[in-house]
């Protein structure tokens, strides 16, 4: 497998398949080649940490998160979104593909930040979670999905170039078309054993996406990487990943996780 060249930048792990930064992503996709990744997935931070309470296993807990995740107002949060979204589209390849995850608080102002940057919309794809947490204000209908936009860097003229391994998704639909509703359970305990982050996204849902987008020694980044389920995914399946985050005790548990799969 090819190894990941990259600038000298502050890797906390360095290995043949797999390099973690530590950082600001915009800054330090800024120092990425152009045109050099083959496939992004994105989960920014939804910006829900205000001071709120949620439902977590039959009980009221705060939503804060910590710093990463406190909204600087609608405009600024906006201009945020167009910045990292630009930096993506930079290093992605011409024929790559970005995923990017979000619920209603974030997900309208980055499909706005994609379509003004000319990203070519592919699918919204909803994650319905069947073990969604309950609501507990009875104000409004319980949250149980979320939205994760599938796009190209560039609109083309003719035929779109992009990996899309669409019979392996027909083949694990039972045979029929695989449609833009993935019902899968959100992250469980076991995922959870090398630490906590407060918003893990299961395998299940990553191991989709780099198995319908990419193929076997693609180079997959996430700007976002928090736990490193982007990695782990892409490691499981013969990709090569570079994962950046600017919180420390994050790419330790990232670390670990990496480690199980690249034995
Ligand atoms: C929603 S979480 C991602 C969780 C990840 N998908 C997982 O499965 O663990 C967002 C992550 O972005 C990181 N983050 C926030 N702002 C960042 C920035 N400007 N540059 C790099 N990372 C950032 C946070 O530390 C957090 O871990």
């Amino acid at each position: 497998m090819e190894n990941i060249s990259l600038p000298n930048m502050n890797a906390v792990s360095d290995r043949q398949n797999y390099r973690l930064l530590h950082g600001d992503c915009v800054a330090l996709l800024a120092e990425l080649p152009a045109a050099s990744v083959d496939l992004i997935f994105a989960d920014p931070p939804y910006l829900l940490s205000n001071g709120g309470t949620t439902c977590s296993h039959g009980r009221r807990v705060s939503v804060d998160k910590g710093k990463w995740d406190k909204s600087a107002g609608l405009g600024i949060d906006h201009e945020w979104n167009v910045r990292w979204l630009k930096a993506c589209q930079r290093v992605l390849k011409p024929e790559g593909t970005i995923w990017v995850s979000g619920t209603q608080h974030v997900i309208f102002s980055v499909g706005f930040a994609m379509q003004s940057l000319g990203y070519h919309l592919l699918n919204t794809v909803t994650w319905f979670k069947p073990n969604a947490s309950p609501n507990l204000a009875c104000r409004f209908f319980t949250h149980s999905s979320e939205f994760v936009i599938w796009a190209a860097p560039r609109r083309e003229k003719g035929n779109l170039k992009h990996t899309f391994n669409y019979r392996d998704m027909k083949a694990e639909n039972g045979g029929k078309q695989m449609r833009d509703l993935w019902s899968l359970a959100a992250t469980g305990k076991t995922e959870k054993r090398n630490g906590r982050h407060p918003t893990q996204k299961p395998f299940a849902l990553l191991d989709r996406i780099v198995r319908a987008s990419s193929k076997p020694g693609d180079l997959v980044l996430d700007p976002f990487a928090g736990s490193g389920t982007t990695g782990v995914a892409a490691l499981t399946n013969g990709r090569r990943f570079i994962g950046i985050d600017c919180e420390q005790e994050y790419l330790e548990i990232c670390k670990k996780r990496l480690a199980e799969v690249s034995k």
